[in-house]
C-alpha cells in the first residue's frame, strides 16, 4: 500500500470531499486523522472502516480556532508520533451578492476557506521541516479560475487566495523537501455542491461540463492520493484541475 507508515490529517473529513479523501488515504495504507467541527460525522465513518481504531483518529476541530488547530496537531503527534500529510479541505459555500454580503459573512468565508489553511499549514511546518519531508494539499476550486454567477465574491476570493497561498507555501517549503499542491475541483456531488439550485446544477452538467457529470468525492480523492504519494515527488506548486473539462488550459 503506497501510504503505509504515513500519517495524514484531513480537515473537514466529516462529509463530502473530505470524507472521500480521508477514506481513500486510509485505503492507501495511511494512518488518518479525521478533523471536523462535527466529529460525529467522522466517528460514523471510522467505526465502519477501522473498528479497532488502530489507524484512525477523530479530533473535533474548528479550523478557524488557533488553539483547536494546535490541539489537532498535538493530539496527532501524541497518537501517531508524527505528521507526513496535511489536506486542507474544510470549507463552506455562500452565494450572496456583494451588496448583500455582511462583513461577518465575508470574514467567516475567508476564515474557514483561506485563513484556516494558513493556520493548519503553519502548525505542521516545523515538524515537516525537521523531518525534511512532507506533503500538503489544499482544496481550491474551479471558481477562482473562471467566471461563474453562482458563488459569493467571498467564496471566489477565498479560493483564489488558496491557490496563491499554495504557490507561496510551495516556494518556502521546497528547500526542506516538502511538496505543496492544490486540487481545484469543479462541481462535486456533496452537501455543499447540492447547495446550488437545481437549475444551476443542471446548467453546469448539461451545458458547461464536457464530461457531462458532476465529480464524485472519489474523483477528487484520486487526485489527492496521487499528489501525496511518492509518485508526485517532483510536483510542487501545482494547481491540479479536476473538473470534467470545464476549464482546459
Ligand atoms: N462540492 C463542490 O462542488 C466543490 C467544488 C469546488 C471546491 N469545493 C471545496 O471542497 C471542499 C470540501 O467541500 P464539500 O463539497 O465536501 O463540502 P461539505 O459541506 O460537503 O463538507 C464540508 C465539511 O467541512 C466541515 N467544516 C465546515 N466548517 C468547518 C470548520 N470551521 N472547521 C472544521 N470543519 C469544518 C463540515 O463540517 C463538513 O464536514 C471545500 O473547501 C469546498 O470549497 C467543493
Amino acid at each position: 500500500m503506497k501510504l503505509e507508515g504515513k500519517t495524514a490529517i484531513v480537515t473537514g473529513a466529516g462529509l463530502g470531499i473530505g470524507a472521500g479523501i480521508a477514506q481513500r488515504l486510509f485505503r492507501d495504507g495511511a494512518r488518518v486523522v479525521f478533523a471536523d467541527i462535527h466529529p460525529e460525522n467522522c466517528q460514523n465513518q471510522v467505526d465502519e472502516i477501522d473498528p479497532s481504531g488502530d489507524r484512525t483518529f477523530v479530533v473535533k476541530t474548528d479550523v478557524t480556532d488557533e488553539n483547536q488547530v494546535q490541539n489537532m496537531v498535538a493530539e496527532t503527534i501524541n497518537k501517531f508520533n508524527g505528521i507526513d500529510i496535511l489536506v486542507n479541505n474544510a470549507g463552506i459555500f455562500t452565494d450572496s451578492r456583494i451588496e448583500e454580503t455582511s462583513l461577518e459573512e465575508w470574514n467567516r468565508v475567508i476564515g474557514i476557506n483561506l485563513t484556516a489553511a494558513f493556520l493548519c499549514s503553519r502548525a505542521v511546518l516545523k515538524m515537516m521541516k525537521d523531518k525534511r519531508e512532507g506533503k500538503i494539499v489544499n482544496i481550491g476550486s474551479v471558481v477562482s479560475k473562471t467566471q461563474s454567477p453562482n458563488p459569493s465574491a467571498a467564496y471566489a476570493v477565498s479560493k483564489a487566495g488558496i491557490h496563491r497561498f499554495t504557490i507561496q507555501l510551495a516556494v518556502e517549503s521546497a528547500p526542506y523537501g516538502i511538496n505543496v499542491n492544490a486540487v481545484a475541483p469543479g462541481l462535486t456531488d456533496t452537501p455543499l455542491g447540492r447547495l446550488l439550485t437545481e437549475e444551476a446544477w443542471n446548467f453546469a452538467v448539461n451545458e458547461r461540463i464536457p464530461l457531462k457529470r458532476a465529480a464524485t468525492p472519489d474523483d477528487i480523492a484520486n487526485a489527492v492520493s496521487f499528489l501525496v504519494s511518492s509518485e508526485a515527488e517532483y510536483i510542487t506548486g501545482e494547481i491540479l484541475d479536476v473538473n470534467g473539462g470545464l476549464i482546459m488550459d
